[in-house]
């Protein structure tokens, strides 16, 4: 328990650090890694460089701060998270390494400001966050470990096949190399791809949903080869996996991870919305409703560019035209000749709700859907307006946690 003056501090100093929040989680990187350099083999390097995971990490804290007298209710973002440091093999003894170097940001930032009274308070709340976290996420590790099939850390799989999906996207069929069982996951669940390139001094981590049902004897992983521009360069792993990984070379995957999955209890209509290769974890619950026979009826729509980067599309025309109760609708928002030619897609631009109202039956339904951010926002936005209740809508972001609100609804694809 946190004593009543250092609740009064936190609480007073709340707006105060949010103000500073992006400033200080910066200064904290800065600093624990020139401390820690170690750390680069775990955490995300684009991440950083995009700002994206300094306010992932500033949102948490503080909101944690606000309900320091009752963590339990932010237990789902605690949850959502641990999940994450789970996968990435984050350990107990990592949190006194952040602890140290939050403090001294804040203190960096704040300058005379932070007294030793409010940095006292700040490293007792901080203490006890970091020990809810460390407790949920031991109870993580244990059950990734203890499942039928399951093991802790990375365990090496060999890449069985690869698959071309479209120009862009591409499959990788993953087999345990000591011919071992796989642990089972729940469709929308992720793996951790923890990555050694020759030319580069730390290793990079990602993750990749699961885009095959569970319970095969491989792993499936869906990965789109992220380009570079003027402004940015090519995506690390992607590129690696795309160019350089053959079939029958190693890679390190923790055991399956994440609380976006697809809920088999509920027994309503059950919508699957994906923008670009936010597709993988749809994929994943299409093929799990549809090896399961459900009585669902289930609605799956995707927006992409045009066929050309449009994944998947033979697999998912076979199933649902082979099933009554399964739809599929495409909306492309660049359609080549070719496209319009074989009428390969049904809406031309951007998905938006009058559309959407014209192809679900019923908006008492579970809806999941995953895309880039704008996509995201502009799903929730619609979804909203339909007056979906917040509990029957689901989404994974494919990067940090970002804001969905303000709807920025004409951004979608
Ligand atoms: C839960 C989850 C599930 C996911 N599932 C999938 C999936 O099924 N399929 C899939 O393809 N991806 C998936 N992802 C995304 C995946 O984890 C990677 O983020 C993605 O493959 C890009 O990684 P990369 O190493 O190629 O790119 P990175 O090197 O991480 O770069 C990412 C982006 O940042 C840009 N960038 C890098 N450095 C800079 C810089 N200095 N300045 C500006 N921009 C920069 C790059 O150009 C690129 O666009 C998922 C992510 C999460 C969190
Ligand atoms: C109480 C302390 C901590 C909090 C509140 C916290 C919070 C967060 C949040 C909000 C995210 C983003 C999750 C998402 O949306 O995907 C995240 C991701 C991550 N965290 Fe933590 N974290 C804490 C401790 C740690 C520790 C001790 C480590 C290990 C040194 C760590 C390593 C990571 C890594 C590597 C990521 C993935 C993001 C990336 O690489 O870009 N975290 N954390």
């Amino acid at each position: 328990m946190l004593s009543e003056r250092s609740v009064q501090i936190i609480k007073s100093t709340v707006p105060v650090l949010e103000v500073h929040g992006v400033a200080i989680t910066k200064r904290f990187y800065e600093m624990m890694f020139a401390a820690h350099p170690e750390l680069l083999n775990i955490f995300n390097h684009a991440n950083q460089k995009q700002g994206r995971q300094q306010t992932a990490l500033a949102n948490v804290v503080y909101a944690a701060a606000v309900h320091i007298e009752n963590l339990a209710a932010i237990l789902p973002a605690v949850k959502q998270i641990a999940h994450k440091h789970r996968s990435l093999g984050v350990k107990p003894e990592h949190y006194p390494i952040v602890g140290e170097f939050l403090l001294k940001a804040i203190k960096d930032v704040l300058g005379d400001a932070a007294t030793d009274d409010i940095i006292g308070a700040w490293g007792e709340a901080y203490g006890m966050i970091a020990d809810a976290f460390i407790g949920v996420e031991a109870e993580m590790y244990k059950e990734a470990h203890q499942q039928p099939g399951g093991w802790e850390d990375f365990r090496e799989f060999r890449v069985d096949r690869k698959v071309q999906e479209s120009d862009s996207i591409t499959s990788f069929y993953l087999v345990p190399k000591d011919g071992g069982a796989i642990a089972s996951f729940l469709a929308g669940q992720y793996v951790s791809v923890r990555m050694a390139i020759p030319e580069d001094q730390f290793t990079h981590i990602r993750q990749y949903s699961l885009s095959d049902a569970p319970g095969k004897p491989y792993y499936r992983i869906t990965v789109k080869r992220e380009d570079g521009g003027e402004s940015h360069p090519d995506g690390r792993v992607s590129n690696y996996l795309h160019h350089q990984i053959k079939e029958g070379d190693i890679l390190h995957l923790s055991a399956p991870a994440g609380d976006f999955y697809l809920n088999l209890e509920d027994k309503r209509p059950v919508v699957l919305l994906s923008g670009g290769v936010g597709l993988t974890p749809m994929i994943s619950m299409l093929n799990t409703l549809a090896e399961k026979d459900s009585e669902r009826q289930v609605t799956f729509i995707h927006a992409t560019e045009n066929g050309k980067v449009h994944a998947m599309k033979q697999h998912v025309d076979e199933l649902t035209q082979a099933r009554p109760r399964m739809s599929a609708y495409y909306c492309y928002r660049n359609p080549s000749d070719q496209d319009r030619e074989t009428q390969a897609f049904h809406k031309e631009g951007t998905i938006h709700l009058e559309w959407l109202k014209t192809i679900i039956p019923d908006q008492n339904a579970s809806f999941y859907f995953c895309g880039p951010v704008p996509f995201m926002q502009a799903m929730n936005q619609a979804l909203k307006d339909w007056g979906v209740s917040d509990s029957d809508i689901h989404f994974e972001f494919f990067g940090p946690a970002a804001s969905l609100e303000p709807a920025a609804a004409s951004a979608a694809r």
